[in-house]
């Protein structure tokens, strides 16, 4: 079992453009739509050769693949791909996150269960506690755990020889990694959102696998409001299926999918009540910004590190929000779109995107 985890407010049936991981995304739950190896996997060009590369460097010489950090956005396929790399390697993966490694002693039960080569897949791994890590650094580097039992004059040291593995490790946020950590990973990779025309690839791939007829430019249309994320690509293509088949013959059309899609108020640019609400909310209340982080968070009741991780990727990629040193704006883009006017005298911040290991808010 792999140990997901989901906010318990969070209502399954209404937010199709959530990027949380439900069940049937799950990796073991056998999503038939994820890709099992690097052909079968549409777009992150960049990621996927140069990991090509490593693997098969790692399988000439005959060692382990060194440890692996994907970082990027939620929903782009960090699960899928840690699956492709223990495929691809021919070895076992072991799946976990950093909140359910609770003390070092599960971390060390993980660990010494490991095979040869075994790739250990841990989600979240930002969210690991400080005494888990310290346990993480020696065996990431040295293969090798101490375990001490006992106390006072009871107490022992164990010197544990652990089976070479690869670590896999994914986070939303690089930035909060401790610098021993992030140090103790060879192979870095950024997930970067899709394009339309990868997602519409994804989204043809999917349908056939679940024997949905869609045509091309039905594709796209989803492709585009999915906001570069094949998570929701494919979620959204199981409602359009049922608008599908309920209103027309099932085959998905540009037709139908515009009409599908309208009906579930996601719009043109693939945002929904909630982006909408957020970027209102600065307009309206903020005059366009700057408002900082936990503000906007408070007056939309949401939490800040929703915002930051589901909201704000999409949102600044297509050019409606800027971060400044002072907070969230607005951009004249933004507004256009929404139907209001561009709020005088707003700020118009260089659109930061989120830098490489810093995310400065
Ligand atoms: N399903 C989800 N993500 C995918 C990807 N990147 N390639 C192919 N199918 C996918």
């Amino acid at each position: 079992m792999s140990n997901t985890h989901f906010s318990d407010d969070f209502d399954f049936e209404n937010r199709i453009m959530d990027t949380h991981e439900i069940p049937e995304d799950s990796a073991e739950g056998e999503n038939p739509l994820r890709p099992k190896n690097l052909d079968e996997y549409i777009g992150q060009e960049k990621a996927k050769e140069n990991l090509r590369v490593y693997i098969e460097a790692a399988k000439i010489r005959n060692e382990t693949l060194d440890h692996v950090l994907l970082y990027g956005p939620p929903g782009l396929g960090k699960t899928t791909l840690a699956g492709i790399i223990a495929n691809e390697l021919g070895v076992n993966i072991r799946i976990t996150s950093g909140p359910a490694i609770e003390k070092p002693g599960d971390l060390a039960a993980l660990l010494t269960n490991l095979n040869e080569g075994d790739v250990l897949f841990i989600d979240e791994i930002h969210r690991m506690s400080r005494a888990v890590e310290e346990v993480l650094y020696p065996s990431m580097e040295d293969f090798a755990i101490d375990i001490i039992t006992g106390k006072g004059q009871m107490a022992a040291s164990y010197h544990l020889p652990l089976p070479r593995f690869t670590l896999v490790g994914a986070t939303t946020r690089a930035g909060q990694l401790t610098a021993p950590l992030r140090d103790r990973f060879g192979v870095l990779l950024r997930l970067e959102l899709y394009t339309p025309e990868e997602l519409a690839d994804i989204i043809i791939r999917s349908a056939g696998i679940l024997g949905i007829k869609i045509e091309y430019d039905g594709a796209i249309e989803i492709a585009s409001r999915s906001r570069g994320t094949p998570r929701i690509a494919n979620r959204m293509l199981k409602r359009v299926r049922d608008f599908a088949q309920v209103m027309s013959d099932g085959v998905i059309t540009l037709e139908t999918a515009r009409t599908a899609l309208d009906r579930l108020e996601i719009d043109e640019l693939g945002l929904d009540q909630n982006d909408r609400r957020m970027l209102e909310a600065i307009i309206r209340f903020y005059n366009g910004g700057p408002v900082g982080l936990e503000t906007l968070a408070a007056a939309i009741g949401e939490e800040a590190i929703t915002i930051e991780d589901v909201y704000e990727p999409y949102l600044m990629q297509i050019g409606f929000l800027s971060r400044t040193p002072r907070g969230r704006c607005i951009t004249a883009e933004a507004c256009r779109h929404l139907g209001y006017d561009f709020p005088k005298g707003t700020v118009q911040g260089a659109v930061t995107q989120p830098t490489l290991f810093g995310e400065n808010n």
